[in-house]
């Protein structure tokens, strides 16, 4: 079944999970034709002062945005965070996610994210103020707690709910945490025995069967995949064929997607270097290619090469003539040739 976010309602159960320097609009929009139902972005500072930077001014930025506009921010001042939610409304946003889950003690020098989950009184005043500025929906992304002896996410949910917040994604790690460990699902299914707003379960989902398993075990409306889509945005369709959202393409799914994978990395690449240019978007690209040269199992040299490339047209040229041949190459290693 999909949910709603205020008016929104979702076309599917499974999210893409916010990622800074990752789920940029350029792989928002990939993620959202793949079936990625909401498309998280890389969280902006509340702080004004710092949005005159090509990274804020980026992250504002929704011209090539195909899903609904999402713009999470940090910050610890409530007023402050009102007023950012307010400015980004007025630059088209859709939805305002409140960050709540960033293990860094720091977030442009101030302290912010999941550190502010000790406050609860400060966390309160967040949601009231960030709710009471705008009127789109307000959603929140938070940790299990500040660390295993201060689970308090149930608390933290239940001051969402009180203020009007409209949907709380829960990654299933303390912030003491950081990204070590295994995410548990107890606490996720707490809150979601305690709210009556959408949960959306977040953490270690990297398979279908994994999302279909924590849809379950939690009860959660939906799962948000963070990692799990680097160097995979087509996991979203697999997902939603799982869940049965989709109609099944013939099984294994996800190698059947990766088989047609050249058109879509090569789409990626030209939409990375419109969206940052010659000079980032070939590091951007970088990034991402690195991801799919492992998802795809590529050999050492299509990495090395693919990382020395120093301008877009000769990057394009090696992806197209090592993710063309990722299909040829794995039906030679099936069949033993
Ligand atoms: C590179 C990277 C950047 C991230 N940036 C953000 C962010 O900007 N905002 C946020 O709420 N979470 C951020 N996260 C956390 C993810 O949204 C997610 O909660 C976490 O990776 C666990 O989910 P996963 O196991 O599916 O990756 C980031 C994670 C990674 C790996």
């Amino acid at each position: 079944m999909s949910f709603a976010i205020g008016p929104y309602r979702l076309d599917s159960r499974v999210l893409l999970a916010p990622m800074a320097g990752v789920t940029d609009p350029p792989f928002r929009s990939l993620c959202h034709r793949f079936g990625a139902a909401l498309c998280g972005a890389e969280m902006l500072t509340s702080d004004q002062t710092l949005w005159h930077s090509a990274k804020s001014r980026r992250r504002m930025d929704h011209r090539i945005e195909s899903g609904i506009r999402t713009v999470q921010l940090a910050g610890a001042e409530p007023a402050q965070l009102a007023e950012a939610a307010k400015m980004n409304v007025a630059l088209g946003a859709q939805i305002i996610d409140i960050n709540l889950g960033c293990p860094a003690k720091k977030v442009c020098d101030r302290l912010c994210g999941s550190a502010l989950l000790s406050d609860e009184p400060l966390v309160a005043r967040i949601f009231d103020a960030v709710v009471a500025a705008v009127d789109v929906p307000v959603t929140v992304k938070i940790r299990t707690g500040p660390d295993s002896a201060t689970l308090n996410a149930v608390r933290v949910a239940d001051l969402a709910q009180r203020a009007g917040i409209a949907a709380i994604a829960i990654h299933g790690r303390t912030r003491a945490q950081r990204f070590e460990g295994q995410a548990e699902y107890d606490t996720i299914r707490n809150v979601k025995q305690h709210v009556d707003i959408p949960v959306i379960a977040n953490g270690d989902i990297t398979t279908p069967a994994q999302a279909l398993a924590v849809l379950e075990y939690t009860g959660a409306d939906g799962v948000m995949i963070g990692r799990g889509a680097q160097g995979a945005p087509w996991i979203f369709q697999a997902v939603n064929e799982h869940l049965g959202k989709v109609k099944k393409s013939s099984a294994p799914v996800l190698q059947d997607l990766q088989d047609d994978c050249a058109p879509i990395i090569l789409e990626h690449l030209e939409s990375l270097y419109k969206f940052y240019g010659e000079h980032t978007g070939i590091r951007m690209a970088r990034k991402h290619l690195s991801w799919y040269c492992q998802r795809l199992s590529l050999p050492a040299p299509a990495r090395g090469e693919l990382m020395a490339a120093a301008d877009s047209a000769s990057q394009f040229a090696c992806a197209e003539r090592w993710f063309g041949g990722a299909h040829q190459r794995r039906s030679m290693i099936m069949t033993g040739t």
